[in-house]
């Protein structure tokens, strides 16, 4: 199998979790310390070797695509500033990849965006990174992507990423029902969509990034919508898990679930303390913070 180059990124939802904020603005370009969210996920999947970026955009389409374009005047503004180090920043995002958007033109679920980058896609493997989740590697180590990415190639099937959660929090998330394998991954026979904790297959989960070769795109194209009425992912990685094949593997990765209210606090805050300009001094507020409350 090949490496992959191209990547889907899924930010059209309608992000009701953060609204008002989101009347206007996608929740993927909301920012995590001093960048929006999506920047994290884009820089995750140009890690991994990825090329180009389908990204798929609903309300808000304009701003994401300008973020990820030239800005003849913050650029120029930045050069008679004399701020070199902000300009490069910016230079560095524009030149970093290929965006391709794509519209999707009613939020209809995971499964109906994914189904949007078919026709650029076509007959090629994809990487699948939803845009409002951030897997935080160190520099140097591995991203999910690329985790998922080296047992793609050796296995040649659709490799998706799971993660072990508390049984009573299995309603949030895709489930899968597998074996592991002597290689220490797992061979997916079904998925389930939110499942109530006593009907789970496992407590292994989906957080959201995933490898498919394009034969998703023939379960996508005949699915009706499934749990809360939407075109569920999870529907037709079923069909890929009974016929080509689908393997799991659990990841290595800071998660930060900033799609959530609660898990985007965290990510602005952990993400901080990792900073050198603001670490030290946050978390001396912290500190402080702590001592008051107790
Ligand atoms: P979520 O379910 O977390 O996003 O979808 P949402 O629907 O915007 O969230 P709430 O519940 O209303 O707050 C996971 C990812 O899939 C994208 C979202 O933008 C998010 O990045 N998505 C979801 C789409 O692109 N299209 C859809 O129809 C649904």
């Amino acid at each position: 199998m090949n490496k992959v180059k191209k990547a889907l990124i899924p930010a059209a939802g309608l992000g009701t979790r953060f609204l008002p904020a989101t009347k206007t603005i996608p929740k993927e370009m909301l920012p995590v310390v001093d960048q929006p969210i999506l920047l994290y996920v884009v820089e995750e999947a140009v890690r991994a070797g990825v090329e180009d970026i389908i990204l798929i955009a609903g309300r808000g389409k304009h701003a994401i695509e300008d973020f990820f374009d030239r800005s003849y005047e913050v650029e120029d503004q930045l050069l008679k500033a004399g701020r070199e180090d902000l300009l490069s920043r910016i230079q560095k995002i524009r030149d970093m990849v290929n965006i391709i958007s794509v519209r999707q033109k009613e939020a209809l679920g995971l499964g109906h965006a994914v189904f949007c980058g078919q026709p650029i896609i076509g007959k090629e493997n994809f990487a699948v990174l939803l845009g409002d989740e951030i897997m935080h590697s160190e520099p140097g180590e591995p991203t999910v992507t690329e985790q998922l990415s080296k047992i793609f190639i050796e296995t040649g099937v659709s490799t998706v990423a799971v993660m072990e959660v508390a049984a009573e929090d299995v309603e949030k998330y895709g489930v899968i029902s597998a074996e592991k394998t002597p290689e220490g991954y797992f061979r997916v026979r079904d998925v389930v969509e939110k499942p109530t904790p006593d009907t789970a297959p496992s407590r292994l989960a989906l957080p959201g990034r995933y490898i498919f070769t394009h034969h998703i795109f023939d379960y996508l194209q005949n699915a009706k919508p499934g749990k809360n009425n939407e075109i569920q992912l999870t529907d037709s990685m079923r069909g890929l898990a009974q016929n080509q094949g689908l393997v799991a593997t659990l990841f290595q990765a800071k998660r930060f679930d900033a799609g959530d209210k609660l898990g985007y606090l965290i990510a602005n805050i952990e993400l901080a303390l990792m900073r050198q300009d603001l670490g030290p001094q946050l978390r001396q507020y912290l500190r402080g913070l702590i001592d008051d409350l107790s």
